[in-house]
Parts: C-alpha cells; structure tokens; sequence
C-alpha cells in the first residue's frame, strides 16, 4: 500500500501529522480495534518521521503499563505509572515533551541512542486513560508543541472509535 512509504520528513509539521492522521483513518476505514489502529498509527508514525521508537504502552492495571504495538528495538516491557517519561504522563494524564533526555531524572533507557522523547495520554470513549504513546528520536530537541497538536488530533480516533 502506498500508506508504508508515506515520508513525511521534508514537510511542516502540522502538515505532516495531517498527512498520517489521514492516512490513518484512511487505513482502518471500520475497524474499530484499537490494537489494530495502534500498530498502524506506530508504523506510519514510525516511518514517517525516521524516529528511533515509536509505540504505545497500555494501561494494564490501576497504575500500571505494558508495552503494545511498537516499532523499533526492544522496549521495556512493564511502567509503573510516575516513573520515566511514560510513567510521568500516565499518571498525569497529560503530554510530556523531554527535550534531553539527560536531563530527565528517572528516564528509563530501552535505548541508549535516545535523546528526547514526547509521550502523550490516549483516552477512550468514556475519557478514560487507555494507552500513552511514546515517541524516541536521536536527536535533542526534537519535539514541541506542534508534535503534541499533530499528535493529540490522531489520537482523538480512540475517543471516537467507530
Ligand atoms: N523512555 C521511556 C521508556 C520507554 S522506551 O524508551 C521504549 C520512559 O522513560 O518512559
């Protein structure tokens, strides 16, 4: 599908996430599976963009993640909610932009090429916390308040699932 090679690397950001938004929804059409909207969004993101990892962690128990559809390298199975980035954001329902990871005490490192990250919270219908999704890049600074719009509208499709 044409979908797999959507570079988006060359365009604005907004336009960028539009870009995957629809491609996207174009992409699931119906189905209103969530684990299947979250491995398409992680691949399109993923290669989207070129970041390092790309991929959801669920929420799994009453302060507790597991990772979900992912693209990249191994990520570390199991957060408590308040540690790390991911933890950060579960636990306060809110997006979390790192622009270096170093200088984030209690980052968790899956990857040691990380060096900033964005995570943002995943609601479901009944504005319940279902997921965050956690992006890696390898480079400093690579995220701002544009990746979190961009971001926060592709995952309004799990508020809304058909
Ligand atoms: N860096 C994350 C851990 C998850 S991975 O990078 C895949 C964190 O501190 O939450």
């Amino acid at each position: 599908m044409a979908e797999d090679l959507l570079d988006v690397r060359h365009e604005p950001k907004l336009r960028a996430y539009a870009l995957l938004g629809e491609a996207f929804e174009h992409t699931m059409g119906d189905i209103a599976d969530p684990v299947t909207a979250m491995a398409t969004i992680s691949a399109l993101v993923h290669h989207g963009f070129g970041f390092l990892w790309t991929g959801f962690y669920r929420v799994v128990g009453p302060a507790l993640l597991r990772v979900g559809p992912y693209q990249g390298t191994l990520g570390c199975l199991e957060i408590s909610f308040g540690r790390g980035v991911c933890g950060t954001a579960a636990a306060g329902r809110r997006t979390v932009i790192v622009p270096d990871v170093r200088e984030f005490p209690g980052h968790i490192t899956c990857d040691a090429r990380s060096r900033s990250e964005i995570v943002v919270p995943v609601f479901d219908r009944a504005g319940e916390l279902q997921a965050v999704f956690d992006i890696d890049s390898e480079r400093v600074n690579s995220f701002d308040a544009e990746d979190e719009a961009g971001l926060q509208k592709i995952m309004g499709w799990f508020e809304r699932a058909p």
